[in-house]
């Protein structure tokens, strides 16, 4: 019998998983009724704040196994760090399929794995233990970008004729935890942690509305990499104070700024392009996500700094640091924008309930782990063009068992 409700167990208990507890304000169906983070006082926080927002009866677990068997969790969110995707997922797949517990689905965050590898072991593991699977990727939900597509495609794409360009950045000042940093813990830099965002965004727009992924087929990419800002000893020296003195740029530096161009043809041949930026070195109120979408006769735009609320504080308040006003805030006086309610625009309510209604209705979501692998093996063809510099045709021979030097902890642009 089809389950009308769903007892949701989130698997982390940080940055991600505050921004989902959040969200749940606006899902329906379902409550978070559980949290597990090898850090007991993470996972009790996270817990507290769903009881807080009465989103759910939050217990705190031992164990993704203890998680699992209990018979009040139905589906499992992954917010755990990139590093750990595998042995998360593998733990998932061994208790199901032991009989453990039961479970209708699985939601894993952005990236599915830091490599091809990975992100297709995720794919195989998930199949393996019979579950639907979401591949958690908000951009594609955020309100702007859904309504945005959809009026441009039925009056300008409709009238005109279909778009040709997508283009879509996400920049800001750096991560807030020092693994992201580690191209060996994260999978790369701010190529692997952003460009996941803006590559499937802009392909998201570009693919007619209600059109399969395979429409559009990439032929190539063209990437470039650089640590612009990271590397400079006075900043350097910050990452290594944050992180206890392990990260070091000056030795094993990740890129804080990537741009990519991908080649697509489409049903009929013709070519259309995404064309993307991201980088960890924006100063700027806070984190900037733009986006583009051009056609023959028409154009959209969205910025999420152009945000209609702003404040402005004089140099008289000079308040605490915080990230009260837009997330990555970098500055508390002057004139501020300020994203409302992040957890709609950025498309986390939608994503979440879409996720819900997808498994309550037994139904594999739009946005699965089918598309976290071609988002890994189109980011992966990226970091081979921007170490070889030259145009990746794709898909390229190696790409099954490729890791980016930065990954190896092996890349320097300036130790050459
Ligand atoms: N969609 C987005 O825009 C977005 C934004 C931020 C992070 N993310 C993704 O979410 C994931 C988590 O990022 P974050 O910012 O929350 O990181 P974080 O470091 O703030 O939180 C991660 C939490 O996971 C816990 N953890 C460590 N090992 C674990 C394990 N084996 N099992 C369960 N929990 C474990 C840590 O103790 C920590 O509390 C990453 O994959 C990241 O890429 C996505």
């Amino acid at each position: 019998m089809k389950k009308k409700y769903l007892g949701i167990g989130i698997i982390g208990g940080g940055f991600i998983a505050r921004f989902h507890i959040r969200s749940w304000v606006g899902v329906r169906d379902a409550d978070i009724l559980g949290i597990f983070d090898p850090d007991e006082k993470r996972a009790a926080e996270a817990a507290a704040l769903a009881r807080k927002l009465k989103v759910g009866n939050a217990k705190t677990y031992k164990s993704i196994s203890d998680m699992i068997a209990d018979p009040a969790i139905d589906a499992l969110w992954i917010g755990a760090p990139n590093y750990t995707r595998v042995e998360v997922m593998e733990e998932i797949a061994h208790a199901v399929l032991k009989g453990k517990g039961e479970l209708v689905g699985v939601t894993c965050e952005k990236p599915l794995g830091r490599n091809v590898k990975e992100a297709r072991r995720m794919l195989e593991l998930v199949k393996k233990a019979n579950l639907l699977d979401g591949y958690l990727e908000n951009q594609v939900f955020a309100p702007a970008v859904v309504r945005g597509k959809e009026i441009v495609w039925a009056r300008g794409a409709a009238i005109a004729g279909p778009p040709f360009l997508a283009r879509a950045a996400e920049e800001h000042s750096g991560p807030h935890m020092p693994w992201f940093w580690e191209g060996t813990l994260q999978g790369g830099g701010v190529l692997n942690d952003m460009m996941c965002h803006s590559v499937e965004e802009a392909r998201f727009m570009l693919t007619p509305p209600g059109a399969p992924r395979n429409v559009l087929k990439p032929v190539s990419i063209t990437a470039y990499m650089n640590c612009l800002k990271w590397q400079e000893p006075h900043y350097a020296a910050i990452l290594a104070k944050n992180s206890g003195g392990k990260t070091d740029y000056l030795k094993r530096p990740a890129e804080d700024f990537a741009r990519s161009l991908v080649e697509y043809k489409d049903k009929s041949g013709k070519k259309v392009i995404v064309e993307t930026t991201t980088s960890w070195c924006y100063i700027g109120a806070g984190l900037r996500l733009t986006m583009e979408l051009l056609g023959p006769e028409y154009s959209l735009q969205i910025n999420t700094l152009d945000s209609g609320l702003k404040v402005f504080f004089s140099r008289n308040v000079m308040g605490k640091e915080g990230e009260d006003l837009v997330e990555k805030q970098n500055a508390e006086i002057g004139l501020m924008p300020v994203v409302a309610n992040e957890e709609t625009e950025y498309g986390y309510i939608a994503e979440n309930r879409h996720m819900v209604q997808s498994f309550l209705a037994g139904k594999r979501p739009e946005e699965n782990f089918s598309d976290g692998v071609n988002v890994t093996e189109l980011l992966m063809a990226a970091y081979m063009s921007a170490e070889k510099g030259i145009t990746i045709p794709f898909p390229p021979p190696g790409l099954d068992t490729f890791v980016p030097a930065v990954a190896q902890g092996t890349w320097n642009p300036r130790g050459k």
